[in-house]
């Protein structure tokens, strides 16, 4: 079973929409996919589930323990064949303050996907857009992450700070994510968005999908009615980025790396610290001396590109000044 988190602390760039439709196209390829929000927003569960409010049992329950255990099989809803979801509502905002003084409570949603891993092939994790208990319990139940970012100045800083985290994450707990950045919210029409996603492509290399997610009206559309976007538009930009997204991910399956890599850091995936994971990503800086991981090498090397980069747009921004003719 392969755990993919979809996470960047950055909001609305995309995490969700990702989530959705990634899970749609790798159960059109005949993959069991399950689908977790682990969002209090609960956007992915309404983007796919026709009647929310129905609700009676939440990823909530199962992380919180309420009442005797909550396996994850009993809150699962089917969405169409291969493609379950394990919903969300606000309940789950109420998870940090309610696991406040436990153990290992890091750790659970790695726990409960124990007893699903014969269940599906692929879970994908719709994380929440910052850095805290439901996030970590996203990272530390999963081997690789899928990092959206828009093409703009402050997805940069985005990027920058997630790798940091998952950095912080590998040194505290040794739990190594492989992480890949996707390009999201495109505009095929405008030269900024190019620069950027070039830049961004240059400077993250093979830790980027080949594929772009085109801005594309049909997506936001799709999730109004609930629906992922192969099952609402089948000619929009959305539907032939997503099933490449997907056909990419798919590719990987054949590669040894991530053949390698997927079993045994599920097993490592448990955090024993003494320190607070949540306390200590408040006061995390990357330090020169700390031994230099895969993780922690990205994180530094992001950081440079950041504050060259920084410079270089500032350089290029003055050079294009507003024409001041939109301002009335
Ligand atoms: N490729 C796209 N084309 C057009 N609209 C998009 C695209 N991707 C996302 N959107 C829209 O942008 C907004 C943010 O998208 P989404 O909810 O997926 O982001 P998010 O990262 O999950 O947000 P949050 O951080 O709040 O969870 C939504 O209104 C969504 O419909
Ligand atoms: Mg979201």
């Amino acid at each position: 079973m392969k755990t993919i988190a979809i996470v960047n602390q950055k909001g609305g760039c995309g995490k969700t929409l990702t989530a959705i439709n990634l899970s749609a196209f790798l159960a059109r390829s005949s993959r069991r996919v399950l689908l977790i929000d682990m969002d209090p927003q609960g956007h992915a569960t309404l983007g796919v589930v026709k009647d929310p409010v129905q609700l009676e049992k939440t990823v909530y329950e199962v992380l919180a323990g309420e009442g005797g255990l909550t396996a994850l099989r009993e809150v699962v809803i089917k969405v169409r064949d291969n493609f379950d979801i394990a919903p969300s509502d606000v309940l789950l905002s109420a998870l940090p303050e309610k696991l406040r003084d436990m153990p290992e409570k890091e750790n659970r949603l790695s726990a409960a996907l124990e007893e699903i891993r014969q269940d599906y092939d692929y879970v994908i994790v719709d994380c929440p857009p910052n850095v805290g208990l439901l996030t970590f319990n996203a990272l530390i139940a999963c081997s690789e992450a899928i990092i959206p970012v828009e093409p703009s100045f402050f997805s940069l800083h985005g990027i920058v700070r997630q790798l940091e985290t998952l950095d912080l994450l590998a040194r505290k707990s040794g739990h190594q994510i492989t992480a890949r950045a996707l390009i999201t919210l495109y505009s095929t029409r405008s030269d900024f968005s190019k620069t950027m996603a070039e830049e961004i492509r240059q400077n993250l290399g093979e830790s980027c999908f080949k594929t772009v997610i085109r801005f594309s009206v049909k997506l936001p559309e799709s999730v109004g009615h609930g629906l992922p976007i192969d099952e609402f538009s089948t000619r929009s930009a959305g539907f032939a980025d997503y099933r490449a997204l997907a056909a990419e991910v798919l590719e990987q399956e054949s590669s040894h790396e991530s053949a390698c890599a997927a079993e045994p850091l599920a097993e490592e995936a448990s955090f024993h610290g003494e320190a607070n994971l949540i306390e200590a990503e408040s006061d995390f800086q990357v330090h020169p001396t700390v031994c230099c991981s895969r993780s922690t090498r990205q994180a530094r090397a992001a950081s440079n590109w950041l504050a060259t980069s920084t410079a270089g747009w500032q350089k290029a921004t003055k050079c294009k000044p507003a024409t001041g003719s939109g301002r009335k």
